[in-house]
């Protein structure tokens, strides 16, 4: 028997590692996704193989996570309960296919996380690889009663540790769990779990990773210019870049500038609330410049019906449906609602803010002649077509306040 097991190098993967090798008496297969989490990938390889790995995976995904996965996310305006930009959900579809992929090509009939069994990840993932090998069998070792009672807290998996030579690492002893990668960093636990607690306080400045408070942020503001194309953003300040690149660099500038921090208690799929604290900078950047560039390009009811699935899209983002047939039904028709979105925005980012300073398109539906208050040179609008526009919108208001008058 093979597993192909989702390996970070960390205190949890290592020992489900070693223990899925004993329980199961099967081949572990390490695969390491790098999605832009900046941990280091050096050294992992010889760590799996010596923590009993038979082989291992590193794959660099990023290119393939910027713009087969967050790009067509971001035409779709996607935002989960208002607040959240998906970052930690867009990535496990994207895991749990190449774990699929790999499975095939090493004939393994399992594959393995490390996700709990409290959380969003567990679905995410598992709903992945069902959705991609339904014959394929999940295993999850912390909904295992057997793993949870030899691992009943933090202690036992250093003893545990200690005792197999895996190495533990400060990380294991940070007072909260971080999940980093191209799009985001986010934080849960810990002294997060209560919703009074400050994050954004002085005090907690040094648990940030990708940007500055606003408060430390530079006083000087910085204009950057995107450009987009069909929804997507293909060049920042006039430079081409790939979609991997874009994520770079305008994680680059809102970090600096202190922009896309996020507190919110949000509702997992599993029925509970959650705290989490979020830093997004390039994606909070990328979300406000591309609803500026549709603001200018896009038909008003396109845009309508495009709004009015924002929170379907985002659900079945966040809840792990990213290859159901609903989501990608609902991705041709976002996909069709972009064909338009094309121009340059130009932003001002200032101390947490992202600024909208100008917007400019060759297929601008903007039309300064219909919209202007002098008198119009086109003629494609005369205002006296308004008072029989009025009048019809005001009939069924005026036969129904007549009928509530009558009750009287
Ligand atoms: N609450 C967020 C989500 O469900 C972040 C989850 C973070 N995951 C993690 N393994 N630390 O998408
Ligand atoms: C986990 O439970 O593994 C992390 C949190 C989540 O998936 O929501």
């Amino acid at each position: 028997e093979k597993i192909v097991l989702a390996y970070s190098g960390g205190l949890d993967t290592s020992i489900i590692l070693k223990w899925l090798k004993e329980t199961y008496d099967a081949e572990i297969i390490a695969f390491t996704a790098d999605i832009g989490q900046k941990e280091e990938l050096d050294g992992l390889e010889a760590k799996a193989l010596a923590t009993g790995a038979s082989k291992v995976y590193i794959d660099d995904l990023r290119a393939e996570f910027a713009s087969d996965f967050i790009f067509p996310m971001f035409q779709a305006a996607a935002l989960y309960e208002g607040q959240y930009l998906l970052g930690t959900s867009i990535a496990r579809p994207l895991i749990a296919k190449r774990m699929v992929e790999i499975a095939r090509a090493e004939g393994a009939t399992m594959i393995a996380h490390g996700a709990t069994g409290k959380g969003n990840d567990q679905v995410r993932f598992e709903l992945g690889v069902a959705a991609l090998a339904p014959d394929i069998k999940v295993v999850a070792p912390w909904r295992e009663e057997r793993f949870r009672e030899e691992f009943p807290g933090r202690a036992e998996m250093i003893a545990f540790a200690e005792k197999h030579g895996i190495p533990v690492t400060a990380s294991a002893s940070k007072p909260y769990s971080t999940d980093r990668n191209l799009l985001h960093i986010s934080f849960e636990s810990g002294m997060l779990e209560d919703p009074w607690f400050d994050p954004s306080a002085e005090s907690n400045e040094e648990m940030y990773v990708l940007s500055v408070s606003p408060e430390r942020a530079p006083d000087q503001a910085e204009y950057v210019e995107l450009t987009f194309e069909a929804g997507n953003c293909i060049a920042i300040n006039g430079e081409q870049l790939s979609p991997l690149q874009v994520m770079d660099k305008l994680n680059e500038l809102g970090g600096k500038h202190g922009v896309g921090r996020v507190d919110m208690v949000e509702n997992r799929f599993v029925g509970m609330k959650s705290r989490g604290v979020y830093e997004t900078p390039g994606g909070t950047i990328l979300f406000t410049a591309h609803r500026k560039m549709e603001s200018l390009t896009m038909d008003r009811e396109v845009m309508n019906l495009r709004d009015s699935l924002i929170s379907k899209y985002a659900q079945l983002v966040y809840n792990g449906f990213w290859f159901a047939p609903e989501r990608l039904a609902l991705q041709t028709l976002v996909t069709e609602s972009q064909k338009n979105v094309t121009g340059v925005v130009r932003l001002k980012l200032y101390k947490g803010n992202v600024i909208g300073a100008g917007v400019k398109s060759p297929v601008s539906l903007y039309n300064p002649d219909i919209a202007t208050m002098e008198a119009d040179p086109s003629q494609a609008y005369d205002q006296g077509d308004a008072t029989g526009f009025i009048r019809l919108n005001a009939l069924r208001l005026k036969v129904s306040s007549g009928v509530e008058q009558s009750k009287k």
